[in-house]
């Protein structure tokens, strides 16, 4: 067997890889260990940024993103019994972000390739990379039906996310490593009640972080600090709401509880495997590189890197490798940006278990910074909705 470009993950990543090697007439091959159904059901992140949305038009699946996604223009930030709406509108000269959830891209994106002619196969076992060093890379796996098949390649894209098997495939004497582990943890909540709230609730308080998000007009997605090694046990329904209500807590302001959908604890980190390639494997995505939620950046910088990888595949096979050989480099210099704006956000909105009176004191001056300085705002702002932004025309 043999295709031109093998990938590993049939997550945001490998899906619009896929696709977007299609509109250039490049064939691939998507192998992915979890079922169709688990893949478009993951809960996870909700926010594009401005230039993802216009990648996925560009790239002709973003019909139904264009009808039912949410535009906002602005988040709030909530501290000191304070809430402050940064307008991105305005700082921005007038970029927005979209609620779209992970979900709902990763079904689009399935959508299209399978009714394209697209090769996706699920539920396969035993992935294996090799030769990666040689013009001939192959990807190897084991189908649903016990078949084990190994796929000559001229590309491989390591798309298969932060516990994949393609980083670990190059030498760790070649990969430099940067990583923080934060003492906190999230516990996200969806759940079937109309918002809250008109944007966005990025809240400080003294018992710990808490995000108002939303999925759709009936559905909402909330998130508490935690700790790491917290039970989610020992969170019912009834405490997760008690508990949001307080951190949200504003005179004249009411939050709706409602029917809990789903519950989970995200661990947060920043990670950063350098380069993000070595031979013919390219990583994109969380394969390469993790932050922490707080800043909505790690679905955006997954989308980011493919639109990079995709032309810089078309120019390999065609033989030329300039853009396969600058495109560490490329997407290196948004990931960092990304990072330290995630890291930032993050230490800025989060309770350090353990921390002195300096930190919240510190954090609080950089909030009411943020909150009444325009240079301040339109930095948040401009991150937010993605800097720098993506190159617009045919991805
Ligand atoms: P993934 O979506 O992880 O896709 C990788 C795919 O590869 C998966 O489908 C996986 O099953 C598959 N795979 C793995 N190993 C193999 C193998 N050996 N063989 C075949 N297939 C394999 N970001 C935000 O911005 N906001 C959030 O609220 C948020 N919440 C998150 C919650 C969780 C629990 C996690 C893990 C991430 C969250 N993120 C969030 C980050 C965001 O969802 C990711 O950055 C995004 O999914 C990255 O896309 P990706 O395609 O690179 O990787
Ligand atoms: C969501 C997740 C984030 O990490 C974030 O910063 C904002 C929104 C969400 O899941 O909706």
């Amino acid at each position: 067997m043999r295709t031109q470009v093998g990938i590993v993950g049939a997550g945001p990543a490998g899906l619009l890889l896929s696709h977007l090697l299609a509109l250039r007439g490049i064939d691939s091959l998507v192998v992915e260990d979890r079922s169709r159904a688990y893949c478009e059901a993951r809960q996870r992140a909700g926010v594009l940024e401005h230039g993802s949305v216009r990648l996925l038009r560009e790239a002709g699946v973003g019909e139904r993103l264009d009808r039912q996604g949410l535009e906002h223009g602005g988040i709030y930030l909530q501290f000191d019994g304070e809430r402050h709406h940064i307008d991105f509108r305005d700082l921005t000269g007038g970029r927005t972000v979209t609620v779209y959830a992970q979900t709902e891209v990763v079904k689009d994106l399935i959508a299209r390739r399978l009714a394209d002619g697209g090769a996706i196969e699920f539920e396969v076992t035993d992935t294996a990379v090799f030769g990666l060093e040689t013009e001939r890379p192959v990807l190897g796996y084991t189908s649903a039906d016990g078949t084990r098949h190994e796929v000559e390649c001229d590309v491989i894209a390591g798309c298969d996310g932060f516990h994949g098997i393609c980083r670990p495939a190059i030498p760790a004497s070649l990969r430099t490593v940067t990583e923080r582990e934060y003492p906190y943890a999230w516990l996200g909540i969806l759940a079937d009640v109309p918002p809250s709230t008109d944007e966005l609730i990025y809240a400080h308080h003294a018992r710990g972080f808490a995000l108002h998000s939303l999925r759709t007009p009936t559905v909402s997605r909330l998130y508490l600090q935690v700790s790491p090694d917290e039970d989610l046990a020992s969170w019912p329904d009834e405490r997760i709401w008690e508990e949001l209500a307080i951190r949200f807590a504003l005179p004249g302001w009411e939050l709706k509880a409602g029917p809990v959908l789903e519950k989970g604890i995200t661990p947060m980190r920043s990670f950063v495997s350098e380069p993000m390639r070595y031979g013919r494997l390219f990583l994109a995505g969380d394969a390469s590189h993790i932050v922490p939620p707080t800043g909505a950046k790690g679905l955006n910088l997954a989308l980011a890197d493919v639109a990079v990888l995709a032309p810089a595949i078309g120019a390999l096979l065609r033989g030329d490798e300039r853009l396969a050989d600058a495109y560490s480099a490329t997407c290196l210099a948004r990931v960092w940006r990304a990072t330290h704006f995630s890291w930032w956000m993050t230490t800025m909105l989060h309770r350090t278990p353990g921390a002195d009176a300096m930190e919240a004191k510190l954090q609080l001056s950089q909030l009411r910074y943020v909150a009444t300085s325009r240079a301040a705002a339109t930095s948040l702002a401009e991150n937010y909705t993605g800097y720098p932004d993506l190159p617009a025309g045919r991805p």
